[in-house]
């Protein structure tokens, strides 16, 4: 007879007298070897364990999620502490900054313009990283001094590890040519050569032969979709093709950073959403670091693996999406977040409840930790779902009843980065549905009043309409 236990095909191994083997320790700290040391029973460590185990798995899932890439171990730039002033004295605006004051103050008493104000942030490798504020905000300044095209004042940028600050005129020069390409509002094409010429351009700049420049431009104007018009001029192009050449020049050097400031800016919405499109799509196989700037809210959460939003020289909120529009922390940044559709932002992770599965195999048992109402989840010995029982069946179960007469397929699964808009379409109220991971793996399930819950804008103001007595 097959009966349900609590799945632990992927648990760590335990050892019940109150000690964990050595390569679980990290998952546990301090309050897990306390609980083990309180809680004598089996089974209930046993489950302490599946659950630290299974959050630790679902953090993995997010972060990855989160990063984009599957190796997104390391940040490609640091930047720490980051300071900028446009004028002739920064040494005074500099402190005045460090004691406090703010850009409006430095101004005034010292007419130095403040352009970057101790900034600090970390771009993971692979990621698209958007930079995003008001016009002023400091967002080129930002850009620029990565490879220094604008000197900083103060601070730290590595690029791998790599100091660029302070490092010699030659390396800079190198890391400019090799390490860094960028992508401008206005294309910054050369008018009177053709669209293979304006591709290559960099890779000349770079001393690189004709013939190899030739066959790279080629390569990756096709990878632009963009081969048919090696041979015109950039004016026989539309602005979005334009941009798409602007692209390609950048994507020619084979630079692992590039720097798009305000790319899609001066497109017309419908073509920008394409672009939009067209980046994610590309990046999916180029996994480029891409430090992208917008002005647009909307931009930085469609593109943004994560987001760092700028107001007078300083980082007012970083973060992924989905954790700025959920908290963020700051008026300024609220503003932006209000009419932001979230349902379309946040993902079925978002709103997942880590719950236990029964596993069709194993000892009955511990069907007694299977809720009593509502339905569960069985998995597989793959860890995929088998089907769910119903509550009421819980006490079959208990009495040895064979689980798979027990099992039915009355429910929805959804992968982990769905989106809620499209859970609520397949949300019906007797089916549960559950979130699974890339490999089909169990990861919890979602409530339909946590997804509500997280579709409400906060800021709301309380409903007028509700009706009042009289
Ligand atoms: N060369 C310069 N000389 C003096 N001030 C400058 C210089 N470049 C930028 N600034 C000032 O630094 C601040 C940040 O400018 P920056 O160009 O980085 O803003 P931005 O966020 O890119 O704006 P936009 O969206 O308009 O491009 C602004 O106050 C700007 O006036
Ligand atoms: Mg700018």
């Amino acid at each position: 007879m097959t009966r349900a236990r609590i799945s632990s095909r992927r648990c760590p191994k335990t050892n019940y007298d109150g000690t964990a083997q050595p390569r679980m320790l990290p998952f546990l700290g301090y309050t897990g070897k306390l609980l083990l040391r309180r809680d004598g029973r089996r089974s209930s460590v046993r489950a302490f364990y599946w659950l630290e185990w299974r959050h630790a798995a679902l953090a993995k899932t997010l972060r990855k999620a989160c990063r984009g890439t599957e190796n997104d171990v390391t940040d490609r730039i640091a930047i720490r502490n980051l300071y900028k002033i446009f004028g002739n004295a920064p040494d005074r605006a500099l402190d005045l900054l460090k004691s406090g004051e703010t850009k409006e103050t430095v101004l005034a008493r010292t007419g130095q313009v403040v352009g970057l104000c101790d900034v600090s942030i970390s771009v993971p490798v692979g990621s698209i990283y958007m930079i995003m504020g008001l016009s002023g905000s400091g967002k080129s300044t930002l850009a620029r001094c990565i490879n220094r095209l604008i000197e900083p004042d103060a601070g730290t940028i590595t690029i791998d590890g790599e100091p660029v600050t302070g490092t010699s005129e030659a390396r800079l020069r190198e890391i400019r040519r090799t390490r860094v390409s960028m992508v401008f509002q206005h294309f910054a094409l050369l008018p009177n050569r053709t669209v293979i010429e304006n591709a290559e351009f960099g890779l000349k700049l770079r001393g690189v032969g004709a013939g190899e420049r030739r066959r790279k431009a080629l390569e990756v104007l096709d990878v632009v979709g963009l081969s048919a018009w090696a041979n015109h001029l950039p004016k026989a192009l539309s602005g979005g093709m334009r941009q798409r050449v602007g692209l390609a020049r950048a994507l020619a050097t084979e630079a692992d950073v590039l720097i798009m400031d305000e790319a899609f800016s001066a497109l017309d919405p419908l073509i920008r959403s394409e672009m939009q499109d067209e980046l994610l799509r590309l990046q999916r196989t180029l996994k480029k670091t891409i430090l992208f700037i917008t002005h647009d809210f909307q931009e930085a959460l469609k593109l943004g693996s994560r987001v760092a939003i700028m107001a007078d020289g300083m980082v007012m909120r970083e973060g992924t999406p989905q954790e700025i529009v959920l908290d963020p922390r700051h008026p300024y940044v609220a503003a932006f977040t209000r009419d932001i559709d979230r349902a379309r932002l946040f993902d079925a992770a978002s709103v997942m409840e880590p719950c236990q599965p029964l596993a069709l195999n194993g000892c009955h048992e511990t069907a007694d930790m299977a809720g009593q109402s509502g339905t569960t989840f069985v998995v597989d010995e793959r860890h995929r779902i088998a089907g769910v029982i119903d509550g009421t069946r819980i006490g079959d179960l208990r009495r040895g009843m064979d689980v798979r007469k027990l099992l039915t397929q009355d429910y929805e699964a959804v992968r982990h980065t769905a989106r809620l808009a499209d859970i609520a379409g397949i949300y019906r109220a007797d089916r549960p549905i559950a979130v699974v991971d890339d490999d089909g793996q169990f990861l919890g399930r979602v409530d339909p009043v946590r997804i509500l819950g997280r579709i409400a804008t906060p800021a709301a103001a309380p409903a007028q309409s509700r009706m009042t007595g009289g």
